[in-house]
């Protein structure tokens, strides 16, 4: 990028960033990630998956975490989700240890997991009944309050296969909270959405989460959608995958469409964008398509 172009430092976009995130930081930490590592065994030697990977979240933080493909977004989800143990490092949970899975962390996933024989009351009613013990009436009034929360009441008695994809991710977000937990893990929730779809959920996502009591941590490829939910992003790099920045979102709340505009947007936009694609180094990939001939020369 050319001199005249280059935007100023991203912190200095919006006015009172260095207080918000003060204020931020005075709040009761959730989550407390030690030097947490992963080693897998694969077929070709050892792959270093997270290299002391560490980092705090928040009380009502909302956390993305972005980085290149194969630094271990998936893995440090499912690793601080229970579903994955790691090689070395310490997770805390309020100040406890966690080790294994527990219902004080929700998951919503990229692919659609909902239970497909349940309706979305009874996908809904599982955790509390299941995990909390719940009868069948409290659990019912309380799948109630979440599916009206997140705007699908005249759906309740559908099945997931008659839900769209956004509806579907709608009631795997209740379905998670449902179950109270104290952070909420999303693996690329929106991935598999299109773009108008995807852009409506970030929006509801974010009218969720001022509801509810609830951290989540965010993993997205998409930068914008890391701008416009987060209030600092986790950059990591790849192999081994490591902390690259912790940075502070510039742009103030309550988040709307047209800040996507806006020079703090933009300027944040640019800074991780700066540091997932180092300038020069895509440019110089190119594909060994030499030899292929698939266009006649009169095709231009
Ligand atoms: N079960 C496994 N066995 C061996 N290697 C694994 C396993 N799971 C992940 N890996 C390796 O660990 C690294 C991190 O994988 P991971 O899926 O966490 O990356 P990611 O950041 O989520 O990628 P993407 O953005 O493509 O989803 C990769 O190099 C991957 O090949
Ligand atoms: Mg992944």
């Amino acid at each position: 990028m050319s001199e005249a172009l280059a935007l100023p430092s991203y912190r200095d976009q919006a006015p009172g960033v260095a207080e918000r995130f003060a204020r931020l930081k005075e709040r009761p930490v959730i989550l407390d990630v030690r030097n947490l590592t992963k080693t897998f065994e694969g077929g070709s030697g050892p792959v270093v998956a997270l290299d002391r990977i560490s980092f705090q979240a928040h009380r009502r933080e909302f956390l993305c975490v972005i980085g290149p493909s194969g630094c271990g977004k998936s893995t440090l989800a499912r690793i601080i989700a229970g579903l994955d143990t790691p090689t070395g490092g310490q997770m805390l949970l309020d100040g406890k240890t966690i080790d294994g899975p527990g219902p004080d962390r929700g998951m919503v996933f990229q692919s659609y997991t909902l239970f497909p024989w349940l309706t979305v009351r009874r996908n809904i009613m599982f955790g509390p009944e299941v995990s909390r013990g719940l009868s069948d009436s409290s659990a019912e009034a309380e799948a109630r309050e979440w599916i009206d929360l997140v705007g699908l009441s005249r759906f309740a008695d559908s099945y997931p296969h008659q839900l769209s994809g956004g509806m579907k991710q709608r009631v795997a977000i209740a379905r998670a909270l449902a179950n109270r937990p104290r952070i909420l893990l999303m693996d690329e929730p929106f991935g598999a959405l299109d773009a108008q779809t995807r852009a409506q959920m970030q929006s509801y996502l974010l009218q969720i989460w001022k509801q509810v009591d609830i951290t989540i941590v965010f993993i997205t490829h998409d930068l914008d959608e890391a701008v416009y939910l987060a209030d600092r992003v986790l950059v990591l790099d790849a192999h081994p995958g490591r902390v690259r920045e912790m940075m502070e979102v510039p742009v103030p709340r309550p988040r709307t469409r047209d800040q996507f505009v806006s020079p703090a947007f933009i300027a944040a936009r640019q800074h991780l964008e700066e540091l997932i694609h180092p300038p020069g180094l895509t440019e110089n990939e190119t594909l060994p398509l030499g030899r292929m001939t698939l266009v006649g020369d009169d095709v231009e």
